[in-house]
């Protein structure tokens, strides 16, 4: 794609994703010499004055975070048509691409990478902001394996009237989503535990609860399917991790636990199994 001004201040570049809405490289600030993520909107992003408005308040919501669990939003640079995002570099790349080469994540790595999803959403909820978005595309890992949350792109304020738009199902969302949210409903910060809950069954089970030939069956059954007790796939899990899980994984959004720190301290006991 043809490389616009702001992102020529940059060197060593090298593209790590493309999408519909945006391109994502590494690059290096000659300023501060740091190598970071640019986050850069596509041609048909930029030709949707929606789209700009979207990315540029995705931003602006990730940066309102400031949290060790949340990827830190360094600066988004403006011009007249163009918009960059600037994000610290994750060198351990996503969650999906650790689970694609590693299938389950041994206990030591369920607890850190648990918790530190459970810390981050947290933060994320405490701003007053719902994700939205919740799974492994969207969760980077740095240098030490830390966990960190990413993407705002479908974030939004709590209680924010939402423009009505069709359900959009992107890169693999089906399987992350909440029942209500694969009915149409707007997600709320039970949507994303909701998610976190699958994303914990699929690093304990190495695989998720609900699969299918296409994304209308994945979400029917969200909405209907009882979902298979992990310790059939993960006979060594703890049953309070596994009663957790099935917790999180609750339709009612109301029955799903919603407090980080108890989920955190429950997944804990992994350690002691
Ligand atoms: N800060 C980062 N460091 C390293 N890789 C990243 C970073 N941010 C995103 N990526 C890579 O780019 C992919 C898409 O990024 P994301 O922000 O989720 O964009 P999209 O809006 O296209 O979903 C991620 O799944 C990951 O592989
Ligand atoms: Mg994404």
């Amino acid at each position: 794609m043809e490389n616009g001004f702001l992102f020529r201040q940059f060197t060593e570049l090298r593209l790590l994703a493309s999408g519909r809405i945006a391109d994502l490289y590494r690059g290096v600030d000659p300023e501060t010499k740091r190598t970071v993520c640019l986050k850069l909107m596509t041609a048909v992003s930029k030709a949707d004055p929606a789209e700009r408005a979207r990315f540029l308040r995705a931003a602006e919501l990730q940066s309102r975070v400031v949290h060790p669990n949340v990827l830190p939003v360094y600066d988004v640079r403006t011009g007249k048509e163009e918009a960059l995002i600037v994000m610290k570099y994750a060198s351990g790349g996503s969650l999906f691409h650790r689970l694609q080469t590693e299938k389950t994540a041994d206990f030591s790595r369920l607890i850190s990478w648990g918790k530190d999803l459970c810390a981050g959403l947290e933060a994320i909820h405490c701003a007053g902001i719902i994700h939205g978005d919740v799974k492994p595309l969207n969760l980077m890992l740095d240098e030490s394996d830390r966990l960190m949350i990413s993407d705002f792109g479908e974030a939004r304020t709590i209680g924010e009237a939402l423009p009505v738009q069709p359900q959009v199902v992107i890169n693999g969302s089906p399987y992350y989503m909440a029942p209500e949210c694969a009915r149409g409903y707007a997600p709320t910060a039970a949507s994303d535990w909701y998610s976190v809950g699958v994303i914990l069954y699929r690093m304990a089970c190495g695989r998720v609860p609900f699969n299918g030939p296409d994304a209308e069956t994945v979400m029917r059954k969200h909405v209907y399917e009882k979902c298979a007790d992990s310790r059939r796939f993960r006979s060594d899990l703890p049953p309070s991790v596994a009663e957790l899980i099935l917790n999180l994984l609750k339709k009612d959004p109301a029955a799903r636990p919603a407090d980080g720190k108890a989920i955190a301290a429950i997944l804990s006991q992994c350690d002691r199994s």
